[in-house]
């Protein structure tokens, strides 16, 4: 699943956390890549990792109560051998970050042109002549028409959508090769949605950044990504190119997240999930497959003691066997 050409590879990646006196991976095996021009979307619901992912990426776990394992390869670098302050050097710089939240991630106490000049300060060479002409050129980049006004006011005198343009224009302050944007706009309002969308795809076209794109809608998959990437509960369960995946799902858990998607003529009551609920860490079967409990028609001699994912057409990847055997109510008989 990786190359010579990938930006980032992640082999066999576990981050488990401390939970009384025992350590539940939140992140459990997981394999990926992603390249120079791609968006890799993550998807999944909520609590099955993707945040854990990619704060592992970036190495913003505290090691006291954090267990990382595996590999994050960067540049010839294994992120997860890697001491903090070599970290430092590379995030916020050659990893650029956009959270969910932006005004979290603003300090409330400085000046707009203050916060973007520091991450300057931080990671260039830059005189202060070049920061401030810099900090303008970033203004205008994230399409802030009143960038001079804007540079000068706070993060609450300001909307949502630009907040999280000013946290986009942070993230790109330095030109990082790889920008990692977790739910960058569920707090924002759908029209706004849209325009940081463009936004961040305007943007990766015109630097060939790659994007690990975290977020549990299905809209912004199709509208943004390249590849995509399913999980539940810390696992990939399937991972294709975006069209591939929407025209042929095949791991019940990935077709089970389409029939969850709203339609116009269905009822809410007729939607399909399958039944039970992602199992917390602490719950999570710790041997054999985490996913059969919730499909209990699989006979067990289709299950895998330890289910690998398995290509079952080019880039197309899929855990077990499950999809031979699995069907919604309405296709029994059919498969
Ligand atoms: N610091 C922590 N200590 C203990 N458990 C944690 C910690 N952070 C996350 N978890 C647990 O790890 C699992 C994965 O959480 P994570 O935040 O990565 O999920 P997510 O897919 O990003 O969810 P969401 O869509 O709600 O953001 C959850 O069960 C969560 O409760
Ligand atoms: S067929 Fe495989 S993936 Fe599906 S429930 Fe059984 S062991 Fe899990
Ligand atoms: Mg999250």
């Amino acid at each position: 699943m990786g190359s010579e050409q990938d930006l980032l590879a992640i082999h066999n990646l576990h981050t488990g956390f401390r939970i009384k006196d025992s350590f539940y991976n939140a992140v459990d095996d997981v394999s990926l890549s992603l390249k120079q021009n791609e968006i890799l979307a993550i998807v999944g619901e909520s609590g099955c990792g993707k945040s854990t992912l990619a704060t592992s990426v970036i190495g913003l776990h505290n090691p006291n109560n954090t267990n990382v394992s595996g590999e994050i390869i960067f540049k010839d670098m294994n992120l997860v051998a890697l001491n903090d302050r070599a970290f430092n050097t590379i995030r916020g710089n050659e990893i650029g970050m956009i959270f969910q939240d932006p005004l979290s991630a603003l300090n409330p106490l400085m000046k707009i042109a203050d916060q973007i000049e520091e991450a300057l300060l931080y990671h260039t060479n830059l005189n202060k002549e070049q920061r401030k002409e810099r900090v303008h050129e970033l203004l205008n980049q994230v399409g802030i028409k009143n960038a001079k006004r804007v540079a000068r006011q706070y993060p609450h005198e300001l909307s949502g959508g630009m907040r999280q343009r000013i946290i986009i224009a942070i993230a790109l302050s330095c030109k990082p090769s790889i920008i990692i944007a977790d739910e960058p706009t569920t707090a924002l309002d759908v029209t706004i949605q849209a325009q940081i969308l463009d936004l961040l795809k305007e943007l990766q076209k015109e630097s060939g950044a790659g994007i690990l794109l975290i977020t549990h809608d299905l809209g912004v998959v199709a509208e943004m990504a390249d590849r995509v990437a399913v999980m539940y509960a810390g696992q990939i369960v399937e991972e294709a190119p975006v069209v591939e995946l929407f025209q042929n799902p095949l791991h019940p858990y990935t077709k089970s997240l389409f029939k969850s998607i709203p339609q116009m003529d269905k009822e809410a009551d007729k939607l399909q999930i399958i039944k039970g609920l992602v199992p917390s860490l602490t719950s999570l079967p710790r041997k054999g497959c985490r996913f059969s409990n919730r499909i209990p028609w699989i006979d067990s001699y289709h299950h895998e003691e330890i289910p690998k994912l398995h290509e079952i057409s080019p880039g197309h990847y899929v855990r077990c066997t499950c999809w031979k055997h699995f069907y919604f109510e309405e296709e029994e008989g059919g498969n």
